[in-house]
């Protein structure tokens, strides 16, 4: 979907234009849009490849991300909530809190990877406290990595979402030693005045060898 802000009243609301915007398209929350411009600035997920979304409910990302992997692929989205469904067979949802001692025999019962793209969205109830909602972010952050260093095949993708502040320059150090290339962005339809930003890492340094393309069905 082709967004023209040109239509939009003035002063500019992101947070209406994008929430509208949502609703238009089907979209269950406007974050729909935050990971469509991240695949469209770096296309790391292609049609028929495994993607594994955390914190995904309502299942903005989710319906982007299933549409983009096709019948042939497999989008898998847990988050601490219930993702109400999504009609198609090739997307699988659960209630897992990544932060649980057995988070990851969960994700391993859903599908034994390995991912192409880990992406994750994860929030903390935010408090408004600066340096504790960043660190809560951050908690989260390293978790959804060390999900991803469980899970992604060699040369796969990792997007996060991140509170930039404290220790946001030693996280992203962190995925730099993991990843070939590490990019932040900032996507449009983020709130004004939120610090939140992705960091993106490009081809996983680790993980299991298989063909990029052409793998036989998961799961
Ligand atoms: C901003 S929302 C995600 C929106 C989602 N990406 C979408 O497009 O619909 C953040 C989510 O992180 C989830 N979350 C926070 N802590 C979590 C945890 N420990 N385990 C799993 N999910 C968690 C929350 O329940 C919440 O649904």
């Amino acid at each position: 979907m082709r967004l023209d802000r040109s239509t939009m009243s003035k002063p500019y609301d992101p947070k209406d234009f994008y929430f509208r915007q949502a609703k238009k398209a089907g979209y269950r929350a406007r974050s729909a849009f935050k990971i469509d411009e991240i695949l469209k600035k770096h296309p790391i997920l292609k049609k028929g490849e495994a993607v594994l979304d955390l914190g995904a409910a309502p299942g903005g990302f989710l319906q982007i991300l299933a549409d983009v992997v096709g019948e042939q692929g497999l989008a898998v989205g847990v988050d601490l909530e219930e993702i109400r469904r999504l009609p198609k067979p090739w997307v699988k949802t659960a209630v897992v809190d990544l932060l649980a001692p057995t988070a990851l025999d969960q994700l391993r019962m859903l599908h034994d990877g390995p991912y192409d793209l880990v992406t994750s969205d994860m929030a903390p109830k935010t408090i408004g406290i600066k340096v504790t909602d960043e660190a809560r972010s951050l908690e989260l952050c390293r978790m959804a990595l060390s999900v991803a260093e469980q899970t992604l095949r060699h040369g796969g993708a990792f997007v996060t979402k991140i509170f930039v502040g404290g220790d946001f320059p030693i996280f992203r150090k962190e995925l730099q030693g993991r990843f070939e290339k590490v990019h932040i962005v900032r996507p449009a339809a983020t709130r004004e005045h939120s610090y939140e930003c992705f960091l993106v890492g490009l081809g996983y340094r680790f993980g299991k060898q298989v063909p990029a393309r052409g793998r036989e069905k998961k799961d």
